[in-house]
């Protein structure tokens, strides 16, 4: 059987220094498919390729497993092989520079030629397009997990396709109203759908609405494509609590992750995170996240998997990771956490995981569904 891995995030890396021992003879030409700079000739290995190469060095030799780059995204080439793990996903083919070379529409067409190589595609690709499509529809998934009872964060919506003169001031006296009259806020945020890494987030005063900036703005993200905009009261807590991670491969809870991102540092290109984990998986990190808490967010976690699509070859998704943020605009003694986010191509933060190796965890899965085909 022919396995395909395709990687090149050039993101989200492990520095050479915390390689756990089984990656520490990863040839150069591997390497290379998939790195990230930290500074002149000093590159940290982008999680996507270290799960594959763990793939190709642990599994049963009777398979043939290759590691494909951007550039082998051709519906031929993916019809050699019998199953193809697109690690590198259609959302990374969609931020890829070196494929859009900063052309926004360029970067959509990329995104709809790998959809439509996947669709016509023989074989077994994982993750699967459903899957995929339903959690980059951030309105769909946070309707669904409000109607099954999964908090989540009071958002309005705007269609940044259909955007034009008449619903942006319609959107703006939507946004002052909810501002007013049930937020309780003179400060917003909004963020567009289909983006990883806080990119367009921005912080508002209402006093703002309306303005050039703000229109500009609404401008700036149609013009990117992407599909939507939420608007959302801003929540002062992310600056102070952890947003909780909740890693699920094979749709079992594997590990847990709290970062709190320092505010100034979003949507910048170098995020500045600091790290905490559940109070029973490692005593390092900042903070510790608390195991009454951890219990109620792998039942929400857990509840999750009812709305996601099904697949015809394996019940659970290989990995998502669903995030909970802090906290919810109530007067609750106790502080209400929300779903802020799913996630189905997750940031490992291979270099900040003290017990778990996330790039072995998620290894071993692929192993388990390659020899189950
Ligand atoms: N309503 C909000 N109020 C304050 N900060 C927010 C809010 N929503 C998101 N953020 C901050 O922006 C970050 C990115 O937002 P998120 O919804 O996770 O999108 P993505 O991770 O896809 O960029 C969050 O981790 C959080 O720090
Ligand atoms: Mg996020």
């Amino acid at each position: 059987m022919n396995i395909a891995i395709v990687v090149g995030s050039n993101t989200d890396s492990i520095s050479i220094d915390s390689f756990p021992e089984w990656l520490e003879d990863i040839p150069d030409k591997y390497f290379n498919l998939s790195k990230e700079k930290y500074g002149p000739g000093d590159y940290g290995l982008a999680s996507d390729c270290g799960v594959a190469y763990y793939v190709k060095k642990h599994a049963p030799k009777k398979y043939k497993i290759d590691l494909l780059s951007y550039k082998d995204i051709q519906l031929k080439k993916f019809n050699e092989y019998d199953m193809v793990f697109g690690m590198y996903e259609p959302y990374y083919y969609f931020t890829d520079k070196r494929v859009n070379k900063g052309d926004p529409k360029k970067a959509l067409q990329h995104f709809q030629k790998y959809c439509s190589i996947i669709q016509q595609y023989k074989g077994i690709y994982d993750q699967p397009l459903p899957l995929m499509k339903y959690i980059l529809n951030k309105k769909r998934y946070l309707m669904d997990c409000k109607k099954i009872g999964i908090p989540i964060n009071d958002t309005l919506f705007y269609n940044l396709r259909t955007s034009n003169q008449k619903n942006m001031k319609g959107l703006i006296e939507k946004i002052q109203k909810k501002c007013e009259t049930e937020w309780l806020t003179s400060t917003f945020i909004t963020k567009p759908e289909m983006v990883g890494f806080s990119k367009g987030f921005q912080k508002w005063k209402v006093s703002e609405l309306g303005s050039k900036k703000f229109k500009d703005y609404i401008q700036e993200m149609k013009k990117s494509t992407y599909p939507k905009l939420l608007i959302q009261y801003f929540v002062p807590d992310f600056e102070i609590f952890n947003e909780v991670r909740l890693y699920w491969i094979n749709g079992k809870y594997s590990h847990a992750i709290g970062t709190i991102i320092q505010p100034d540092s979003l949507n910048s290109d170098w995020e500045k995170i600091s790290f905490s984990y559940p109070e029973n998986e490692s005593d390092e990190g900042d903070h510790v996240l608390d195991m009454k808490l951890m219990r109620q967010l792998k039942k929400y976690g857990k509840k999750v998997f009812d709305i996601l699509p099904k697949d015809k070859h394996n019940e659970y998704p290989l990995i998502v990771r669903t995030d909970f943020g802090c906290c919810l605009n109530n007067k609750n003694l106790c502080r209400d956490y929300f779903l802020n986010e799913i996630e189905y191509m997750p940031n490992l933060f291979p270099d900040y995981n003290p017990y778990k190796d996330p790039l072995e965890a998620i290894g071993k899965e692929m192993i388990r569904r390659i020899k189950n085909q």
